[in-house]
């Protein structure tokens, strides 16, 4: 079975509520792609507006991070059941930013993906270098690194449900995106990592988003690689460019 791609935007802390929903609105009728999946990461705060606003629609709404335990005294938190029980069906967990400015690793990753499957959330599960680890050769070895930390313990069943986004740090924001060659090669190799953990069948039904200054320009051969199923957008989800990346299948370039 052939994977679906998927087209997530991660809205980051930027839109109050009643810009998202304005947002949303201008962005339905351009998101409309039967082959795609799409789904908004908005702040929490957000969310339940979102989901009014995207309702009769096939978009999904997303939170961008969610607490491994149940409830208590964890301020700040947001709990699984919280995103669930208003119809929230993704989370992005471990994206670089909340790794380098919230110290969030591996192992936190890992006790957030079980708790999101105990609950049937997706989570969208974010891996990538600093450019100096990408200088030093060390890329593939620490991608594997956090892909296996944070699939431990994950089952199968699970696992071929998840979402893996390969964003490289360096291109996060720079207007700079990774080259489609370093792209591909990196989401293959995550690939890799995934059948030799879980097998062909996993590996075979697993998506992989790339994510780093995606944009409307380069969303078309992105997403054409053979291992890249769908794009992670920033800064881009936020401007009527996002329907085009969605679309990056109907955008006509010098190699088609
Ligand atoms: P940009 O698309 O703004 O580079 O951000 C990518 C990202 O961090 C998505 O999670």
């Amino acid at each position: 079975m052939a994977r679906r791609k998927m087209v997530a935007g991660n809205w980051k802390m930027n839109m109050t509520p009643e810009n998202a929903v304005s947002l949303i609105k201008t962005l339905i009728p351009l998101v409309q792609n039967e082959d795609v999946d799409v789904a908004f990461c908005v702040p929490d705060l957000d969310i339940i507006p979102c989901l009014e606003a995207v309702k009769g629609t096939n978009i999904g709404i997303g939170s961008q991070n969610m607490y491994f335990e149940e409830k208590g005294a964890f301020t700040g938190e947001i709990a699984p059941d919280m995103l669930t029980s208003v119809g929230v069906e993704y989370v992005i967990l471990g994206h670089s930013e909340r790794r380098s400015f919230f110290a969030e690793n591996d192992e936190t990753v890992n006790k957030k993906v079980l708790k999101a499957f105990e609950h049937n959330i997706t989570p969208i599960i974010c891996c990538g270098e600093t450019l100096k680890q990408r200088k030093q050769g060390i890329t593939l070895d620490l991608i594997r690194m956090q892909i296996k930390i944070a699939f431990y313990n994950v089952s199968p069943e699970n696992a071929k449900k998840a979402v893996i986004a390969y964003e490289p740090i360096w291109a996060i924001g720079t207007g700079v995106g990774a080259r489609t060659d370093q792209a591909q090669e990196v989401c293959k190799a995550i690939r890799d990592c995934i059948e030799e953990i879980y097998g062909d069948l996993v590996a075979k039904e697993i998506r992989i988003l790339y994510g780093g200054s995606v944009n409307a320009s380069n969303a078309h051969d992105l997403l054409n690689q053979p291992d890249i199923d769908g794009g992670l957008v920033g800064g881009a989800s936020l401007k009527v460019d996002f329907g085009k990346i969605v679309n990056y299948d109907k955008i006509q370039t010098e190699s088609n």
